[in-house]
């Protein structure tokens, strides 16, 4: 690899990661890419540094446009390993550059590093750096989704280097969207950018919508929008701010996900006669099975459909384990705007559809209520019950979508 020009004198000079399909729990069926950009000014500054495992490719990287030592100033927009790791590499080649940082990034980094023997810049919203012919102005983004989190925007050549926010786990041959689009899709890249808002930000909606207004309030024009993974958006980085924008008020899709996991096939059995209900009143219905799906791809379909029915055999008098750990999963991302219901099969005691509905309540979803439950297995009567309920509640889902159109 070499470096890769995003305007005049800006470069790219991250590494692909292929072959990742376990970020920190999360499933990258697609890999991932951890970006940080070169600018070759009067002051050579380099914005963000890459995975310890990858500093070496980095390095490269830069190599291919200037030698590193000759870098003056070097960004950390955030301190989380993914991107800060590499950093003693590359100070190693460059001892006396000045790092700039967030304040909570510097009280973090020096957790990582011996940052004593380092020239450190703490720096807040509106300070700026003079690099030459650019100017650096530096944007807070505390708890997206780090505190330390922060971004930096290149004022003369409106671009916007926007660390984890409007990335996307995706590893490429190519470098922006309108390149993708051509090569794969923009379904996909879509996809992606759904994803990892799903499992990354969705607990943050309230504060994107804050952060994007001041932006906006800055008058900042964005021609470029450069993420710390995954594509560039070069071609119309509004598309990904409308759809950061949508998200966090709370608009997806008129559908239903059916999520559930099974023992006998018992719960598994209700879920046809429930998706023929729903499919009936014209809601689009799927069905995802959580031990045969990574639990970051359910997350992405909860997020993705107005509502959800949860299904769960009872085990012990509570939930199946799988189902337990993906509504605790989903607690921590403080999902809003979507309905809930929940069904299963029972042998004696039940039990697993209260806890369900338990962890409903707890995460303020809205509910839709009484569950459904059924004695070992459905007979044609319960299926008949079954039907009724998807129809019921996809009545409900219509209902509740209409607070968002
Ligand atoms: Fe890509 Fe929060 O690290």
């Amino acid at each position: 690899m070499k470096a890769v020009e995003l305007k005049n004198g800006i470069f790219w000079v991250g590494a692909i990661d292929w072959a990742v399909r376990d970020f920190h729990g999360y499933v990258t069926q697609r890999g991932t890419t951890y970006n940080n950009y070169l600018i070759m000014d009067n002051e050579i500054t380099l914005l963000d540094t890459v995975k310890y495992d990858f500093a070496d490719i980095t390095i490269k990287n830069i190599r291919s446009v200037v030698e590193p030592s000759k870098i003056k100033h070097i960004v950390i927009n955030h301190i989380e390993n993914d991107h800060a790791t590499g950093l003693d590499k590359i100070m190693a080649l460059t001892p006396d550059a000045t790092i700039y940082i967030s304040e909570k990034g510097k009280k973090g980094l020096e957790r990582f590093f011996d940052i004593s023997k380092w020239n450190m810049k703490v720096v807040k919203t509106g300070d700026t750096l003079n690099i030459g012919k650019r100017t650096l102005l530096f944007l807070e983004t505390p708890m997206l989704h780090w505190p330390d989190s922060m971004m930096t925007y290149i004022k003369e050549d409106n671009v916007l280097i926007s660390q984890d926010a409007f990335g996307q786990h995706i590893a490429s041959a190519v470098r922006f969207d309108d390149e993708f689009v051509t090569c794969q899709s923009m379904a996909e890249l879509d996809d992606a950018v759904v994803d990892y808002y799903a499992n990354i930000l969705m607990p943050f909606g309230q504060l994107i919508k804050t952060k994007i207004a001041e932006i906006q309030k800055m008058g900042l024009k964005i021609d470029m929008i450069a993420p710390d993974h995954g594509i560039i958006w070069r071609s119309n980085p509004n598309k990904v701010l409308q759809m950061y924008l949508d998200m966090a008020n709370g608009r997806t899709n008129l559908s239903i996900s059916i999520i559930y996991d099974t023992m006998w096939h018992s719960t598994e059995h209700m879920t046809l006669p429930l998706m023929e209900g729903i499919k009936d009143e014209g809601v689009v219905c799927k069905v995802i099975k959580l031990r045969s799906t990574p639990m970051s791809d359910a997350i992405k379909e909860f997020w993705h459909s107005r509502g959800c029915l949860i299904g769960s055999p009872t085990l012990n008098n509570l939930m199946y384990p799988t189902v337990a750990e993906f509504l605790y999963h989903l607690r921590g991302l403080k999902p809003k705007n979507r309905i809930a219901a929940a069904f299963g099969s029972y042998g004696w005691g039940g039990g697993a559809v209260k806890e369900a509905y338990e962890e409903f309540k707890r995460m303020g979803l809205e509910i839709f209520e009484p569950g459904l439950q059924v004695l070992y297995r459905a007979s044609s009567e319960d299926e008949e019950k079954c039907y009724e309920f998807g129809r019921e509640f996809a009545k409900k889902t219509k209902e509740y979508h209409k607070k968002f159109e």
